[in-house]
């Protein structure tokens, strides 16, 4: 099974001095190719900082951190930027779709950032957005035109559209109705069928519990241990 995310050692701390504050304290992991994991974790456990950590949005103090095989720990901005865009699609609480864009504008982006051809950029968005249920008559609205649900599947469409190698969510259902969550966790399930590998963030047990694998984060240490034992 290819490795996806490897992490040894990871310590990350906020401030200097007296007010310094060590957010993650020594996290290891490996994730690989097809999982289903859910961090689950309490308010100011550190889920948001190790979620940027992974996403290669921010930097850390030590360890180290593989992805898809690449040393992201010895990498400079430049390279970080190449590797968020070609192999993480990013999947947000409040979807971070751009509003003077269109559904379609807004999918297109990471093949645009990629150099693909506006026409390419089009027709793979266009495919994506019809698997997620977003039809002809949608494709052109802005998000404010659209209900939170059409809105996040637009951003799972975004995220999936340069086909990267991990899908990265954080709280994907906290802004949505209960019913509209279901169908969000349903949708992930399916895309995890279909080999997607995803990570998602959730302070709640009923959320982690459509992935496949559970580890929880609890004052910046993770614990592993089998579903059921870590529901309890
Ligand atoms: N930029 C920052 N500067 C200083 N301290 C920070 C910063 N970001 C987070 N922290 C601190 O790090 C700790 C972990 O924060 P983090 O946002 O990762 O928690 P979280 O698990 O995502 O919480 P929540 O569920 O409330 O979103 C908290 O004590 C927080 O105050
Ligand atoms: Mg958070």
């Amino acid at each position: 099974m290819e490795q996806i995310i490897k992490i040894k050692n990871l310590r990350k701390s906020y401030g200097q001095g007296e007010n310094r504050q060590e957010v993650l304290k020594g996290i290891s992991i490996e994730v690989g190719d097809g999982e289903f994991l859910a961090i689950l974790g309490p308010s100011g456990s550190g889920k948001s900082t190790l979620m940027n950590v992974i996403g290669c949005m921010d930097c850390f103090d030590e360890g180290e951190y593989w992805l898809t095989g690449e040393p992201v720990y010895k990498m400079n901005d430049a390279e970080l930027t190449r590797v968020r865009n070609r192999k993480i699609g990013f999947i947000f609480q409040r979807y971070h779709l751009i509003q003077k864009y269109t559904a379609l504008q807004n999918t297109m982006m990471p093949l645009l950032i990629r150099g693909v051809s506006r026409r390419e950029a089009a027709e793979q968005s266009m495919e994506k957005l019809k698997m997620l249920g977003i039809g002809e008559q949608r494709i052109n609205h802005r998000p404010n035109e659209l209900s939170g649900g059409q809105q996040q599947r637009i951003a799972i469409a975004r995220a999936l559209v340069g086909s990267p190698k991990l899908l990265l969510a954080d709280e994907p259902t906290g802004a949505l109705d209960r019913e509209t969550g279901e169908e969000v966790l349903a949708l992930f399930r399916q895309l995890n069928e279909m080999g997607n590998t995803i990570v998602m963030i959730t302070h709640d047990l009923h959320v982690a519990k459509s992935a496949k694998r559970i580890v929880k984060i609890i004052d910046g240490q993770l614990y592993e241990g089998s579903k059921s034992e870590l529901l309890d």
